[in-house]
């Protein structure tokens, strides 16, 4: 090949869960790279095109075909029952999976046990025991299994982590987050699935998994409280709002602990889309961060609260006109995203002296998205919803403690002395 010749690769996605995070990031990501492409200096240019996607009704995915026109390819459309599968009969490279929660497990390992690579959204699994089988399958189909943690990719957590990284930020102490969803989310937008669902899997897994990624460290205990009563009945299943506490070690002999409180009963007309803040306090220093109030205060007659937000993140994802006029989506919501798709990319067709089996193993154990990093994020949601179980059963103020003799999540119900094992493998 000459230098003049530039090799034109393809990748063909499949999109599972045609719902809201689609719009915000696959769909902007799946357009941007429909468009221009990606590119990798280890592969090229790569064209890169949503082959197929699967949903409960089909609706959205029309109503999307619709809207988009040119600005996407045309893709199939797939619906229950069935729809997973019927989509991994599809000529695809790689599967997003954005379905709720707790229908990722069957999802991922359908589409891992047809040798496509996979990328899940937050929380990947919803237990330890899911967690091993997914490992499993992945490493014996030889295919990337990824997580999306996009905040990972936000400047101010990455700034903090290099902080932490270069000893600048000296040993944490403790840590306080919040991330606070509008009333809409459980009122409306997440309707179907809503029954018996909390808040903490779905939000406050961001911030275990910045805190577990950002400061290392051995997870020992899990504790969380919750409230009822709005989403829900006040003595039902469903929760309004969580307080997560995690308690970690470190080889220093020292502790850190972190509290995590979060709730999509916010009111509508919240200034906000949400509300995230983070204090991180050090032997040397203090992190106070503010996703939300980063210096932009909006205010335009009859849009704001509502239709346009006073404050925005304009760093997770945004509508821009560009200085050369082009109208662009951007942020690191969607850049998480073509990460994996260059993955993807290099796995199959990057132009190193690397057999596809060595490219695998770099990206894999060891590798920051991958589903082996998901360990300590997984057992901190499966140790609060089996504490928040409790709870509606009567037992509230249960705490789970890691890695015992007796097993790696032991649940403690307060006066019994017995533990109930979770998980009998050290996490
Ligand atoms: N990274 C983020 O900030 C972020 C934000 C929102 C949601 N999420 C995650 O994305 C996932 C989806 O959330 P959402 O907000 O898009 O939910 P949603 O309710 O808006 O959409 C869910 C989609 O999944 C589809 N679906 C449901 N069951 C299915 C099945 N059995 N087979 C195929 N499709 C099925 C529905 O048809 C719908 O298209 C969740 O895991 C959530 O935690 C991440």
């Amino acid at each position: 090949m000459s230098d003049s010749t530039v090799a034109i690769r393809k990748l063909k996605g499949g999109m599972v869960g045609m719902g809201m995070i689609f719009d915000e990031t696959y769909r902007p990501f799946f357009e941007n790279a429909y468009q221009e492409g990606i590119y990798d200096p280890r592969t090229g240019v790569i064209k890169l095109e949503i082959a197929a996607v699967a949903s409960r009704t089909g609706g959205r995915a029309a109503r999307y075909k619709d809207a988009a026109g040119n600005q996407i390819n045309d893709f199939a459309s797939y619906i229950e029952p069935d729809s997973i599968g019927q989509l991994l009969n599809h000529d695809v490279d790689f599967v997003c999976v954005a379905t709720p929660d707790d229908r990722h497990y069957e999802a991922t390992m359908a589409a891992i046990d047809a040798g496509k690579h996979v990328i899940i959204e937050k929380p990947s699994v919803l237990s330890m025991q899911q967690l091993d089988s997914v490992i499993a399958a992945a490493r014996n189909k030889q295919v990337l299994c990824k997580v999306v943690y996009h905040k990972l990719f936000d400047p101010d957590h990455k700034k903090l982590r290099t902080f932490v990284a270069d000893n600048i930020l000296q040993h944490i102490n403790t840590g306080y987050c919040t991330l606070l969803e509008p009333k809409q989310i459980s009122g409306s937008q997440f309707a179907e699935w809503i029954q018996g669902r909390n808040p903490g899997t779905y939000v406050a897994v961001h911030y275990i998994k910045l805190i577990d990624f950002t400061f290392g460290g051995k997870l020992k205990s899990i504790s969380c409280s919750g409230q009822r009563g709005i989403v829900g009945e006040a003595d039902g299943h469903t929760w309004d709002s969580t307080q997560l506490r995690l308690v970690y070690g470190y080889e220093s002999g020292r502790e850190a602990a972190f509290d995590i409180h979060t709730s999509w009963v916010t009111p509508d007309n919240f200034p906000g889309y949400v509300e995230q803040e983070v204090q991180f306090r050090f032997d040397n220093g203090i992190w106070n961060g503010h996703s939300r109030k980063r210096g932009v205060e909006c205010t335009v007659e009859e849009k704001t609260p509502l239709s346009i937000k006073n404050s925005m993140n304009n760093h997770y994802n945004g509508t821009f006109m560009e200085p050369d006029g082009r109208r662009t989506q951007r942020g690191y919501g969607i850049e998480v995203l073509e990460e994996f798709a260059r993955e993807v990319a290099y796995v199959e067709h990057g132009t190193d002296d690397r057999s596809r089996d060595e490219r695998i193993d770099q990206l894999s154990a060891g590798f920051y998205n991958d589903i082996a990093s998901d360990r300590q994020t997984v057992a901190a949601v499966q140790a609060m919803e089996a504490i928040l179980d409790q709870h509606v059963s009567g037992h509230p103020d249960c705490v789970v403690r890691v890695n015992e003799s007796g097993g790696g999540l032991v649940l403690y119900i307060p006066g019994q002395a017995e533990g109930i094992v979770l998980y009998k493998h050290q996490v």
